[in-house]
Order: C-alpha cells, then structure tokens, then sequence
C-alpha cells in the first residue's frame, strides 16, 4: 500500500497521507505525496487539489527516526515538497483534522489555503526538542497569524486551535461535518471563483515597534527559559521574518536550525523524547503480556502521600476508597485533599464540578472488608516494617483474588513486606514522590516474585494515571533515591570542605537544577533524611558521611516548615536566606573534625555532585536494578528536577565523555574521603572502550 492515496472528485484531486498512526513525513510518504501531486498538475481534469490525513490527524511531522540519516536528505526532502505545493499552478488546500505538528504544520503553511475541522491543533514543537521549525515555518506562520502570536506559538510550542485561528491565513476557513468533502466544496469554489494562488511568503509579517517588541521578547525568555537554547533563536528566526525577504529569512532560519540540532542541549532534549517511550518495554515482559483491568483503587493511610495517591486515582477517572485506623485520621486526610481541590479551583486550574466529580470518587473506609473489591490497593503507611507487615498480612486476608498489593513505601525490603503474604506474586512497589498528585514519575519496583502480569498492569496503569512507570528492582532507595544519596553525600562532604550551602545550591543551580540540595532538604523537611540516616548507619556502621545535616537536625531546625535549615525563612516567605548560625555550625564542626577549609570552585562542586550520582548509576545498572542507563535518567528528569536540557545523569556524564569524568574520578579520590571514589568497574570498562552508558 503507498504511503498516500490519490483519488480524483470532480476537478478535485485529493491526496490522503496514509502513514499511520501519525502520517508522520517519512521518506516514503514525502515521495508518494510528490507524485501525486505532479499527476494532479498534469491532469487536465483536476482544478484544485485537496491534501488530507488519512487516520487520526493531518499529520505529527518530520519522522524523528530518520534524523541524521541519509533518509531525510533523500529527495524530495520535505523543504522541496513544500516548495512544489507553493509552485503548483493549480491551488492545493491543506484540510487539517485531528493535529498538524511541525512539519506536517510547514507542510499545509506551504499549501495556497487551509481549512480545518472544529477542535484541530496547529503546531511547531521543535522548541521542545532544542530545535526550531527548519522549513519555512517560523516564517510563514509569522505572516500568517502575526508576529506576536508567531512567537508566542513557536516559543512554548503550544499548539493553536483551529477556532482561534479562523479567519486569519492560518486557516481560512472552519469545516463542519465531513473535511473531505467539507474541503473539496472550498477547492471547487475557489477554482471556480478563480481566486489568486495566495502565498504565505508574499505576505507581510508585522509587529509595532519591532526593535522593543524583539528586546523585550528576548529579555523575557532569557528568564522563563533558562539553559534552553532554542526559545532564543526562535525569537532570531522571527525577527528574520520580519526584517528580511522571505528567501533570506528561509537562510537564516535554516542556519539557525544547523546550529541547534548540534547543540548537547537539543541531543539532550531529544534524548529525553524517546527515553519516556523506551522506558516501557522491559526486556522479559512481552508487550503483549496480559493485564488486568483496574476498575477500582483503594489506597491504605490517609497521610501526606496516601490522600495526594487517592487524587491520582481520582484525577484519572478511578473510583478509590481510602481506608485509615481511625475517622479522625481519616477526616484529617479527606480534609486535606478537599483543602487541596479547592485550592485549584480558587487559582481557575480547576472547575467547580469537576472537583465534585473528583471527590465523589474518593470514599472512606475504616475496615479492610470495605475495600475487598478493589483491582489494586496502594498501602502509604507508616514507613515501619512491623506496621507493613501488618497491614499486608490483612490486604492478604481481605482482598479478593487477583487484586495488586502494592506499597509505597520509600526504603523498605519490598520481597521483606511480600513474604507477608500468601501470594508475593501479587505484590509490587509503586513508589510515587511528593506531592504525589503533582509528581510525574513512578518507579515500579519489581520484587523478586512480583509476577509479569502484575508489573506489567503496574507499568499500564501508570500511563492511566497520567505518571512515567520507570521499573526498578529492589534496593535501599530503589533507583532514585539510591542515587540522591550519593549526591548529596558530596553536597555535604564540600560543606565540610571549605563551602556553604548557599554556595553548592548556586554552582547546581546554575547546572540547572531548579533547586539545590541544601534548599531541597529544607523544603522536603531535614527530619526526614535524618531518620532515614540513623536507621542506615545501624545498617552499615563502616558507612563515611558529613555529621552537618545531623547537627542541624539536632537544633531542631528541620527547614521552611520549622522556619530555619540549612538557611533561615521570614515568616511566610519560602526564601532561603544564608543564616550566620549555620556558618559558625560549619565552621565549628570542621574545628572539631580537624580540617582547615580551603576554597571550593563551582566546577568542582558540580563535578563531585554530579559524578558520584553516575558512578551510583553505573552500580545500579551492573546490578540490574535499573534496565537500561536511559530509565536512570528518567527517574531523574521526571522525579528530581534534573535539568532537562542536560538530558539525566547518565546521559550528562556520557556527553562529558567517560574517560574525562574517570579521570575526574581518580583526581578526587586523592581527596578528602577518596575512598568515596571507589569506580563502578561498568564506567571503568566503558570509559576505556570509548563507550557511554546510553
Ligand atoms: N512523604 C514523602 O515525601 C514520601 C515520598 C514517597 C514515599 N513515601 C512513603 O509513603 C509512606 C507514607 O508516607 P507519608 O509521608 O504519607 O506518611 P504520613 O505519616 O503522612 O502518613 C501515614 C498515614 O498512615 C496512617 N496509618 C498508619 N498505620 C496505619 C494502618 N495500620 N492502617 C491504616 N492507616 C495507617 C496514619 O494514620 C497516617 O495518616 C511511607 O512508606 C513513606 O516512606 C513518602
């Protein structure tokens, strides 16, 4: 079957993409599209011609697959055919349904006329992987919408509705009832009224006071798009159009397009893109491996977690029933989540009536009877064996059979809390982070039982739940956590060293993370890790590690919810601010332990935080916690605020170079608590084949 079908309606030809499931613009399909319409120009019959999606939408764009392959240079490359669309002499009318995406969006620009059905999105995302729209669309859409929509629409890569767009060269006209026929009727009509060939690049592409427009805009997304390179050459891109003739504006957004796809930034980011889709398939579970539906939830603790996993359940359309010890404890939750809602619906992110759709789906439950009935029960208790134990030996008694037993538990043995029960097949982590309703990533810990059907319902209904499933085997702190904990090993170890915590949050700031750890430790609570801490060190009494965050503790300074950490907060104010206290803390500590600080560079703070985590990495891939390097990194994108543009932290250490960061390695194990520097063999032998992790 050829990738687009050609059929002839009256003097109307139309071709129809037939790539499915997106029409996305293979190489195949470039081709046939070609023909096709080099026969509607010959045919003496045909007046206008008509190009369409066939399946569920015009078209996503450029096929990804093929970038850096010979294929997208292949001819004709999607730059000539929307150059044969402009030229053709006979008017071609895109006919949008569904979405048209990046270059499938170019695509209908290059037509002489579009019209869309009700609810169709037009959009350029490049920007979301590094890139920009390289043929023509900066340009063309700027003199189809106006500057200022332009670039809003190619910064964000949001897309633009078809009803909005109505009435402006974007979309000429909005199509009731059937598009085929719908824009058949538009061709015939214009043939027939012999209107001109309007083409996009003849327009004007306008804006009032260019030179403030272009300074502000540029001002602007140097703050909201901070480390991102494209937002600012989009803005490059439209000043072209609007500065210089079209043929010159298409140069210079070409050369723009060149420099971005080079960028480690645009790598990462397209790394990114396929890493949420490769994290699904695991090596031994088939895709078609069978799963279980999930009509129903309950979720066991109505605490911080349980009630923000009740609303994941909700959110998605699940019915949920959230059981607790008590109806104190259990009102103190239902209340939090209404708290939650109405908070929301006050900020206009939510409806009144969905809220009310949501709630009525959660519905309390004080005994295990109440819930038997549920396809999964999701247990956020108390992080403490014995209670775990407890509550799974009852789920065990009370569920019906073939119900998930699942825990959320952060740092517990999940096989430990399986063997609680008579069916450990059953039984899976589900490891959400806070706030559980706002946080995208779940790590779906697989216990040494846990059957295929259930980790693959697990990885099933994550996507339901809206979350990204990463699969993890089971460790202390499964993948991510495990590795947060090397990180801020380092963080700590530069405290005694010679830095302050206002120091190592800025240098990783300015790597990118949104937050550095010592502001992250205070807003999540410093109790936390201290409690954490103590029941690891039992664990592992040889174990090095800075006592600072402990004696911070010990002040009874547990961060933002206690008004002092590592920094100190005025009332009301989330703002760290650098507390004296805890430099004479520092400096105390590092009198007692007998170190006299030095200088630490920025550099090196960046090195020894980010370094330890890929060494960590490299342990939890040669164990097979983690499947593959790209599941490491996106734990850390979707679940720690990892800076996307640099792609994870195995990707960031592969773009490095393996052999540069072993010897970064080797320089620090010289150093204060080398012994800390102990190399994976995995980096090892990579770093001297030359290999990456990815
Ligand atoms: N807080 C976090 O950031 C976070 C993140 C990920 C995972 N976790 C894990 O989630 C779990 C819950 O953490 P949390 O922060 O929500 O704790 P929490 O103390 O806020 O809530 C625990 C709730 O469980 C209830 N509970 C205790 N025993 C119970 C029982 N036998 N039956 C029914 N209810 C019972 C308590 O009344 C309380 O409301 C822990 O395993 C924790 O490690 C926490």
């Amino acid at each position: 079957m050829s990738a687009a079908e050609y059929s002839v309606r009256g003097a109307v030809a139309a071709i129809s993409f037939n790539n499915p499931p997106m029409n996305t613009l293979a190489h195949p399909l470039r081709a046939a599209v070609r023909g096709h319409l080099q026969k509607a120009i010959d045919d003496p019959a045909v007046a206008a011609i008509v190009l369409i999606g066939g399946g569920r939408a015009f078209s996503a764009g450029a096929e990804i697959r093929e970038f850096g392959t010979p294929a997208t240079l292949a001819s004709p490359t999607l730059r000539e055919l929307i150059a044969a669309m402009e030229a053709s002499p006979k008017p071609v009318v895109a006919a949008i349904h569904g979405f048209a995406m990046g270059g499938g969006l170019e695509l209908a620009l290059g037509c002489h006329y579009r019209v869309a059905s009700r609810g169709a999105r037009l959009a350029l995302p490049e920007v979301k992987l590094g890139l920009l729209p390289g043929a023509g669309g900066t340009q063309r859409l700027s003199r189809a919408i106006g500057v200022e929509r332009a670039l809003q629409a190619i910064v964000s890569g949001d897309p633009v509705k078809a009803e909005t767009a109505t009435g402006t060269p974007l979309v000429d006209e909005l199509i009731e009832g059937d598009l085929l026929e719908g824009a058949v009727a538009f061709a015939r009509k214009i043939a027939a009224e012999g209107r001109p060939l309007r083409k996009l690049r003849d327009l004007q592409a306008e804006v009032d006071n260019a030179d403030t427009f272009f300074a502000e805009a540029r001002k602007r997304i140097a703050k909201e798009y901070r480390g991102y390179p494209a937002p600012a050459k989009c803005v490059d891109a439209v000043e072209a159009a609007v500065r210089l003739p079209f043929d010159e504006g298409v140069k210079s957004e070409r050369r723009l397009f060149e420099e971005l796809v080079a960028t480690p930034e645009s790598k990462a980011l397209r790394h990114a893109f396929f890493g949420e889709r490769a994290v699904a398939k695991i090596p031994d579970v088939p895709e078609d491996t069978p799963t279980r539906e999930i009509r129903g939830a309950a979720v066991i603790g109505a605490g911080t977690m349980g009630s923000g996993i009740a609303m994941v359940f909700a959110n998605a359309g699940i019915p949920v029933k959230l059981l607790e010890m008590n109806r104190g404890a259990l009102d103190k939750g239902l209340a939090a989540i209404r708290k939650n809602y109405a908070g929301s619906v006050a900020r206009g992110r939510l409806a009144q009536d969905e809220m009310d759709r949501r709630l009525a789906r959660i519905s309390p439950a004080l005994a295990y009877e109440d819930i038997r009935d549920a396809g999964i029960a999701v247990e956020a208790v108390f992080e403490d064996m014995r209670v775990k134990k407890e509550v799974f030996a009852s789920l065990d008694r009370a569920m019906k059979k073939g119900a998930i037993l699942a825990t959320n538990t952060s740092t517990l043995d999940v096989d430990e809390i399986a063997a609680a029960t008579s069916r450990p097949e059953a039984v899976i982590g589900t490891h959400f982070f806070s706030p559980a309703n706002v946080m995208r990533l779940l790590e779906v810990v697989r216990g040494a039982k846990t059957s295929k059907e259930v980790l693959a319902t697990a990885m099933k209904l994550a996507k339901t739940l809206g979350k990204l499933g990463v699969v993890s085997g089971v460790c202390d702190g499964f993948i991510g956590n495990r590795i947060l904990n090397a990180y801020k090993r380092q963080a700590n170890f530069l405290l005694d060293e010679g830095a302050l915590p206002q120091a190592v949050d800025k240098a990783l700031e300015d790597f990118g993370f949104a937050m550095g750890p010592f502001a992250v430790s205070d807003l999540a609570g410093n109790d936390i890790g201290w409690a954490v801490r103590k029941r690891q060190r039992a664990a592992q009494p040889g174990f090095a590690y800075s006592r600072i965050p402990d004696r911070i503790c010990e002040l009874g300074r547990f961060g933002q919810k206690t008004g002092a950490g590592f920094y100190r907060y005025e009332p009301g104010s989330r703002t760290p601010i650098p507390d004296p206290a805890v430099q004479e803390l520092i400096e105390d500590y590092r009198n007692e332990i007998g170190i006299r600080p030095r200088a630490v560079g920025d550099k090196e703070i960046v090195e020894r935080c980010l370094f330890a985590m890929a060494n960590e990495g490299a342990r939890i891939l040669e164990e097979g916690i983690a499947l593959r390097a790209v599941d490491i990194d996106m734990v850390y994108l979707a679940g720690y605020g990892f800076p996307r543009y640099r792609g994870g932290p195995m990707f960031h250490a592969d773009s490095l170079g393996l052999r540069n960061v072993l010897a970064a390695m080797e320089k620090y194990s010289n150093g204060y608590h080398g012994e800390c520097w102990r190399v994976a063999p995995l980096l090892a032998k990579l770093a001297a084949q030359d290999k990456t992790f990815n």
